[in-house]
């Protein structure tokens, strides 16, 4: 079992290790007394997890309430989190009750964006159920659900008050599920750490703990710096630009994990061509990627790409922060005007 301590406007511990989901009434209820609990999580993650965690908080003496949406990226919407919002209510939780997210981003996104707002902030619990969500998305604050627009454009940035992260939930995923974290995990590696990209890039992952750690420590450090993403957390959207354009057009067909791998290949490709990248780094992204089960092309015209981009949240004005790598371990922040990027997107 590992504990890394994030230190943001909250601090708070993100707990790794097997068989961590029996402990989580008693964390809760020496974290944050003997409110109710309302856990929220989605149509394939309640079959396999929702009993463990409704046993572990009563046990401990813990009220629990439960709410099931229909899974995928597809409620990652307004009516999703308004659903949530009404049953909070509905069901008279207070401030001194919790929000517990069992699941991967999406419902870890939405639980925490609903417990920002409801009663203007009630503590919330994170339980990544997925790579992706354990080794990124659960820790840090970033909460969010869909627009028309595009990916994630409503949110809050809102720590939650645990993460807990039960890697026995890891056994469940399917092979594509797990691919999607690895994906994030690559990312972390290209962006800060060539020996984490080196122990995965030929696709044995046999320390799996070790290795959600070594992200989590990774994202620690960068949250720290910089909570609200005005500086170098942007790095750890390296491959995210294009990845977000990439699922829109694929009407979230594609994973966002798929789609991540993806654009940090046109990312690498184009930082290359167009001499921002002192390496190219794309071959080693793309023997990475594919080792791991991950595509690295994607069938999607660049104006598409391009045009869906211009809705990013990382456009301010007529630039938009784009990350290249320098080299595998190391990646910068580049301001790039807006008609770059399709230039960028023709790397596809
Ligand atoms: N997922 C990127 C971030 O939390 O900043």
């Amino acid at each position: 079992m590992k504990t890394i301590r994030v230190n943001a406007s909250k601090e708070y511990d993100v707990i790794i290790g097997s068989g961590l989901l029996d402990s989580l009434g008693q964390k809760c209820s020496s974290l944050l007394g003997k409110g109710r609990a309302a856990i929220i999580t989605d149509s394939n993650v309640a079959p396999l997890w929702l009993d463990k965690a409704v046993a572990s908080l009563k046990n401990a003496g813990t009220d629990v309430i439960t709410y099931v949406f229909p899974a995928g990226e597809d409620s990652k919407n307004k009516e999703t989190l308004f659903g949530i919002l009404e049953f909070l209510a509905e069901n008279k939780l207070t401030r001194s009750d919790f929000a517990v997210a069992l699941g991967g981003g999406v419902t870890g996104d939405m639980t925490g964006l609903a417990a920002s707002l409801y009663l203007r902030g009630i503590p919330f619990v994170q339980i990544p159920t997925t790579l992706l969500a354990a080794v990124d998305s659960s820790v840090g604050g970033k909460t969010a659900v869909n627009l028309s627009a595009g990916k994630n454009l409503m949110g809050a940035f809102y720590q939650p008050e645990l993460v807990l992260c039960d890697t026995d939930t890891l056994s469940t995923l399917t092979p594509e599920t797990f691919a999607d974290g690895m994906a994030e995990v690559i990312k972390y590696g290209v962006i800060f750490d060539k020996e984490l990209f080196d122990a995965v890039k030929g696709g044995n992952v046999d320390d799996i703990e070790n290795i959600i750690a070594r992200c989590v420590e990774l994202k620690r450090d960068i949250v720290a710096k910089d909570e609200f993403d005005k500086g170098d957390r942007q790095l750890l959207n390296f491959g995210h630009t294009m990845a977000h354009s990439i699922e829109k057009c694929s009407n979230f067909e594609i994973s966002h994990g798929s789609a991540v791998a993806i654009g940090m290949v046109i990312a690498a490709k184009a930082g290359a061509k167009l001499g921002f990248s002192s390496e190219d780094c794309t071959d080693a992204i793309v023997e990475a990627n594919k080792n791991n089960n991950l595509p690295c092309v994607c069938g999607f015209a660049p104006e598409a790409l391009a045009e869906t981009a211009l809705s990013d949240k990382k456009r301010t004005g007529d630039f938009v922060t784009f990350v290249f790598p320098e080299k595998i371990g190391k990646c910068y922040l580049k301001k790039i005007p807006i008609d770059m990027i399709k230039k960028i997107a023709s790397n596809v």
